[in-house]
């Protein structure tokens, strides 16, 4: 793993947007794993107005995603999917082209299986975006989430739903979602994690400096070999020096 610290959260977003332009290069017609979150939010803009600039071409690639709250539509406010192709039009036409495909919000077992097959059939993820959560989750695997899961329904935790209640309001979080587990996050070829912002630091430091474990789920991203991890000052700010070395 690679830990890169950046001197600005505008270099972070720029990290990650490049990451995404060298995956597309790298593989024209592969799928890339998009993480949802106001981690990312300036990266899906900026990928929306390289299209439009016609200075970004998504050509043949695919994309899936990380979670989705239980049984919402594509199109439900405070959703993923819904998110996602309201911050990057490019791929609300990859969704209605069947090139973007969604986790299963069911949950339903024989869904979930479909996805994944599809997923293993055209040769897995290139390359998965995650954030971190202030609790060490990656997704929704929430502490204490064991490793060898793969797409699983979740209850969520009480900081994370604290921390969706702002895009739900004046409606509650939902309880529950569906996500890919670590198992199978780890089964992508590239990881690429940011996080930015004080509020991260904590489990910037767990999660790089703490034991592997699942009480930090974000920990085992330690186990891929090709993995990085970009983080603004503020985010790396409780680190000690050996992973400053690691940059
Ligand atoms: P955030 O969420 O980007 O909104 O902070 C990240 C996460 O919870 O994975």
């Amino acid at each position: 793993m690679r830990v890169i610290r950046e001197s600005s959260r505008e270099a972070v977003d720029r990290a990650v947007f490049e990451e995404f332009c060298a995956a597309l290069r790298r593989r024209p017609a592969g799928v890339i794993g998009l993480a949802t979150g106001g981690t990312f939010s300036a990266f899906f803009a900026r990928i929306a107005q390289a299209v439009a600039a016609g200075e970004l071409e998504m050509g043949e690639v695919r994309a899936t995603h990380l979670d989705e709250y239980l049984g919402f539509d594509h199109d439900q406010r405070g959703g993923m999917v819904h998110e996602l192709t309201s911050l990057c039009p490019p791929l609300r036409q990859m969704l209605d082209e069947d090139r973007f495909w969604p986790v299963p919000a069911s949950g339903d077992a024989g869904a979930v299986q479909e996805h994944e097959q599809r997923l293993a059939e055209v040769g897995g993820v290139d390359i998965q975006f995650l954030g971190i959560g202030r609790n060490g989750h990656i997704g929704f695997n929430e502490p204490g989430t064991s490793f060898d899961l793969g797409f699983h329904r979740v209850h969520l935790a009480p900081t994370t739903r604290a921390d969706a209640r702002d895009r739900f309001a004046p409606d509650e979080p939902p309880y529950e979602a569906v996500t890919a587990g670590p198992k199978s996050i780890l089964k992508a070829r590239r990881i690429v994690l940011s996080a930015v912002g004080a509020a991260k630091a904590p489990a910037v430091r767990a999660m790089l400096e703490g034991p592997i474990d699942p009480q930090c789920p974000a920990s085992c991203v330690r186990y891929h070999a090709d993995s990085v991890v970009y983080l603004d000052p503020e985010a790396a700010a409780e680190l000690g020096e050996s992973a400053a070395a690691m940059s």
